[in-house]
């Protein structure tokens, strides 16, 4: 297969790279896109030097099979037609299509099959906190429909890219030696503290991201009749992020159906174990593949009502994982 990367120097860009050689994605001929600053770097991919093409509107895509797009909205939009116009399958990280009738939003664990119908040739790879909780929701909804969601997120520093990372790091350093934190990538200090707004304010109160979780989960499970409401909350972690979650179901499960359906589900692992204190963890599910979950139990105030807690890797399974599982859904 012929590949591109657009955004290669990003977070997500160079897991990308990663996830490629590791599932052994096969690679005929690898290009590197990127913007003005990142033009000219080089990386590694299997043995060989590969340099990041400036991407413009003069970029020739021609040949290549499949586009992996991670740039931000903005580029996926200015450049879609750039990249499809001779036949390549954009999968594309961005929220710029995901909720466009004409480009199916995909996880494979869940709706696989949607990636064949593509009419623009674009593939919406979803939103990282919706592609970790709806690996979950969907054993649940095989076994009685979900009627409605609650969800509060604690979201890793990571999900605003590298710098924000390094800014988490340095203001805990700055406050060790005394000094005034640097704030640049979020509303506040994020060092000993949590901000509980990610993206920005929607007009009926929730923010984009929390609005995503809404609107995705349901494209993505085939269902308006799923209600979603999401707290989103930005939390010192470096990476990976956590989700409580409540449901109600149509009819009342047990515990144990539901952990029966979560252990055969793909792309699941239960860890769940409160007399020996185990349950995922970010610190201990950074860099992993699956998607976990714990801390399953039945509502206290409502039948129909089950509570759990899930932790993903969302540089991996929340993106480059997801969108790399896609092009590899389509090669079956
Ligand atoms: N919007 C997410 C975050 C990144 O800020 O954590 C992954 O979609």
């Amino acid at each position: 297969m012929n590949v591109a990367i657009v955004g290669a120097s990003g977070a997500v860009g160079q897991e990308l790279l990663k996830v490629l050689d590791e599932q052994n994605f096969p690679v005929d001929n690898l290009r590197l896109f990127g913007s003005p600053r990142s033009a000219g770097s080089e990386y590694e991919f299997r043995g060989k030097r590969v340099v990041v093409e400036l991407l413009s509107k003069d970029s020739d895509f021609s040949g290549i099979d499949i586009a992996f797009t991670s740039a931000g909205a903005g580029t996926s939009k200015e450049y879609a037609d750039v990249i499809t116009r001779h036949g390549a399958v954009m999968i594309d990280n961005s929220s710029a299509f995901r909720m466009d009738a004409d480009v199916p939003l995909v996880v494979p664990e869940v709706n696989g099959e949607d990636a064949l119908d593509r009419p623009r040739n674009i593939i919406g790879n979803p939103n990282c906190t919706t592609i970790q909780m709806v690996v979950a929701l969907k054993p649940i909804h095989d076994l009685s429909p979900i009627r409605r969601v609650h969800v509060a997120t604690y979201q890793a520093a990571s999900g605003a890219g590298a710098a924000a990372m390094q800014e988490l790091i340095n203001q805990y350093k700055e406050l060790a030696d005394g000094n005034a934190p640097t704030i640049e990538k979020f509303a506040y200090q994020l060092a000993f503290n949590l901000i509980p707004h990610v993206d920005v304010f929607t007009e009926n109160g929730y923010t984009k991201e929390e609005m995503k979780m809404y609107n995705e989960t349901r494209k993505i499970m085939h269902s308006d009749d799923i209600k979603v409401s999401a707290t989103c909350v930005r939390v010192p972690v470096l990476r990976a992020h956590s989700e409580a979650i409540w449901l109600e179901t149509e009819r009342p499960l047990s515990t144990e159906e539901v952990l029966a359906a979560f252990e055969k589900a793909p792309g699941l692992i239960v860890k769940d174990n409160p007399a020996e204190k185990e349950y995922p963890m970010p610190l201990d599910i950074t860099g992993k593949d699956p998607v976990y979950v714990g801390r399953l139990r039945k509502d206290l105030c409502d039948p129909n009502g089950l509570s759990f807690w899930v932790v993903g890797d969302q540089i991996k399974k929340g993106a480059a994982l997801n969108a790399v599982q896609i092009a590899l859904w389509l090669l079956e």
